[in-house]
């Protein structure tokens, strides 16, 4: 391989995630139990256990339901190393996936430190589903292999993966990000271009609104909400219910950080979200959201 070379799907052997919160804990083992040598990243040891702790109980209940053998879960936990120790892991990186916080300054900086430390060959990927990849490809030296790779929550079940090129990315590491999601058993969703919320949260994004409106005017329930999205639509769970499970965080920040693209004030987060987002009812996993999870 020369230097200026992208890694090809098939030269992928070690994946780096950074970040253990629930999306990267998650996509961390999707990739180990794919068969890759994977680094799950954090600078906290105490949000490294949380992942272990979270992903073990998910992975005993799989093998106790018989939706995956011991063998393999154990085979996955032997490929997966948590660490703190960053630059050691971007060393050895073929592929890394970004997921931390969603907050531009902080992923610009990591992307710059990253291309310091890894590879030529290798491709810097981040998970943001809001932040688009220009805009942090032009922190590194490298713009052509920066993407965005976009799993969804929970990335353990989840199948679709987008992939998202910045204006600069080239047509093989858009290749090897595609082939690398189909590896991990997911069916990529290849966009053309870039757009803020790429396609699903767009999507998405549309119901929460009516539903959030709904709410607000006070015409109807929030749980009422969520049955109609059951009932009459067929969905796996309401908006509000979705909501807790992505986090009340996270749709939140997302939220600020499309109006730091925009600048457009209907893109600025709900203030029933922000009500809950300020007295920490994060969803599912502080106990609180919308609903009561204790
Ligand atoms: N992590 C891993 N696996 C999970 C899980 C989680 N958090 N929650 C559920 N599962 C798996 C488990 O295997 C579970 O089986 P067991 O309980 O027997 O172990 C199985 O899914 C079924 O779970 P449930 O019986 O609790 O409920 P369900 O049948 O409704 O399935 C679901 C759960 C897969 C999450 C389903 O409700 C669903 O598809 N919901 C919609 C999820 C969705 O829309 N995600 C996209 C969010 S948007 C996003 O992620 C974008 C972003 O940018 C933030």
């Amino acid at each position: 391989m020369t230097e200026t070379q992208t890694a090809t799907a098939s030269e992928v052997n070690r994946v780096s995630v950074i970040g253990a919160g629930t999306m990267g804990a998650q996509i961390a083992m999707v990739a180990a139990l794919a068969g890759f040598s994977t680094d799950l990243i954090d600078i906290q040891d105490q949000q490294l256990e949380q992942a272990r702790t979270g992903l073990a109980k998910r992975l005993d209940r799989d093998v106790q339901k018989g939706r995956r053998s011991q063998d393999e879960v154990d085979t996955a936990w032997a490929r997966l190393n948590l660490t703190t120790d960053r630059d050691a892991a971007a060393k050895q990186s073929d592929f890394v996936i970004e997921a931390a916080v969603e907050d531009l300054g902080i992923k610009k900086s990591l992307f710059s430190e990253l291309d310091e430390l890894c590879p030529p060959h290798t491709i810097l990927a981040t998970n943001s589903s809001n932040i688009v990849s220009s805009r942090i490809a032009e922190a590194t030296n490298r713009p052509e292999k920066v993407c965005n790779m976009h799993f969804f929550n929970p990335a353990l079940v989840m199948k679709c993966v987008e992939v998202v090129p910045n204006p600069q990315t080239s047509a093989e590491t858009v290749a090897t990000t595609t082939a690398l999601a189909e590896a991990m058993g997911k069916d990529p969703v290849q966009l053309h271009k870039e757009v803020p919320g790429f396609v699903a949260n767009r999507l998405l994004n549309a119901l929460r609104k009516e539903a959030l409106d709904l709410y607000n005017k006070g015409i109807v329930d929030f749980q009422d909400i969520d049955t109609a999205a059951k009932t009459a639509l067929g969905h796996p769970m309401g908006p509000f219910e979705l909501m807790d499970l992505v986090g009340i965080d996270v749709v939140y920040l997302i939220r600020l950080a499309e109006y730091e693209q925009t600048g457009d004030p209907a893109s600025l987060p709900d203030p029933a979200v922000k009500e809950l987002y300020e007295a920490g009812r994060y969803g599912r996993k502080s106990g609180h959201g919308w609903y009561s999870y204790e």
